[in-house]
């Protein structure tokens, strides 16, 4: 049985994740961080992480940027494997991610759906092969309610998607701002705010003559649940280390 830790359970993620657990035998929750203890859970619930004394196998962060420094501080002073799956950090929060797995093992991705991760796969193919000869576009669409753009699934999608290309790409947010053509070197990054929307990602390689578009819609918030426990039965025994969805992929 994988003792969990929760972070930011009280949470949309944290309670979508505490009811997929209590319907798994291989896992429990036994215990959740969060600022808000309103929320009745069946496990006891700590503002400062430091207060756990118990034992746990592995935490899961859905939370917000402001919490990751005292959870990073708590996963490397226990050796706790960590699932990040948070947005919206800065570089300097990213670095300390990469930091804290020289201590123990983190897993971060932030979109924690393996279809997402498969487009990116496909995307990053794609960029291979038509580099130079399509522009490179990515819409994302999210619900009323976020509040980072773009979402950290779209920089994650451009991310990997210049790391094959044999140039640096520069990303562009807001055509608005400047008046004059596209350049051949750019990935333009949009988002759409409306609604209910669970999370829809979509990459426009447009061509001569050609489009081709690779997309990806979340209907629930379910299928992010399912990957970070997923990666959550994944981590629990590994060494410290830098983890992602690809690590699983290829260990299936
Ligand atoms: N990687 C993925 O696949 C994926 C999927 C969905 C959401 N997310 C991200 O997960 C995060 C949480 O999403 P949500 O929809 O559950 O948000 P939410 O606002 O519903 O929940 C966040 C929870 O974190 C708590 N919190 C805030 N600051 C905290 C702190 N300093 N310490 C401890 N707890 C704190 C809040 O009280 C709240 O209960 C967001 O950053 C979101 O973008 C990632």
């Amino acid at each position: 049985m994988i003792k969990i830790i929760m972070n930011g359970c009280n949470g949309k993620m944290g309670q979508v994740i505490t009811r997929l657990v209590s319907e798994d035998p291989d896992c429990e929750i036994v215990a959740g961080f969060d600022i808000n203890t309103a929320v009745p859970n069946t496990y006891p619930v700590y503002t400062d992480p430091d207060d756990f004394t118990g034992e746990a196998d592995v935490l899961i962060d859905f939370s917000h940027p402001s919490s990751l420094a005292k959870v990073l501080d708590f996963c490397k002073r226990t050796k706790l494997p960590a699932v990040i799956a948070t947005t919206g950090f800065d570089s300097e929060q990213r670095e300390s991610i990469n930091k804290a797995a020289e201590d123990t093992a983190v897993f971060f991705s932030a979109n924690m759906s393996l279809g997402i991760n498969l487009i990116t796969d496909l995307a990053k193919k794609a960029a291979k092969l038509l580099e130079g000869s399509f522009d490179i576009e990515i819409i994302e669409k999210h619900h009323n309610q976020k509040i980072d753009a773009p979402s950290g699934t779209a920089l994650m999608i451009a991310d990997a998607i210049a790391d094959t290309l044999s140039f640096e790409p520069e990303y562009v947010y807001d055509r608005h701002s400047q008046r004059k053509k596209r350049s051949k070197t750019e990935i333009g990054l949009h988002a759409v705010r409306g609604g209910t929307i669970t999370g829809e990602h979509e990459v426009i390689f447009a061509g001569n003559d050609e489009v081709i578009e690779i997309k990806h819609s979340a209907a629930s918030k379910e299928v992010f649940a399912v990957g970070a426990i997923k990666a959550a039965k994944f981590l629990a025994d590994k060494p410290a280390g830098m983890y992602s969805m690809k690590d699983i992929i290829d260990s299936l």
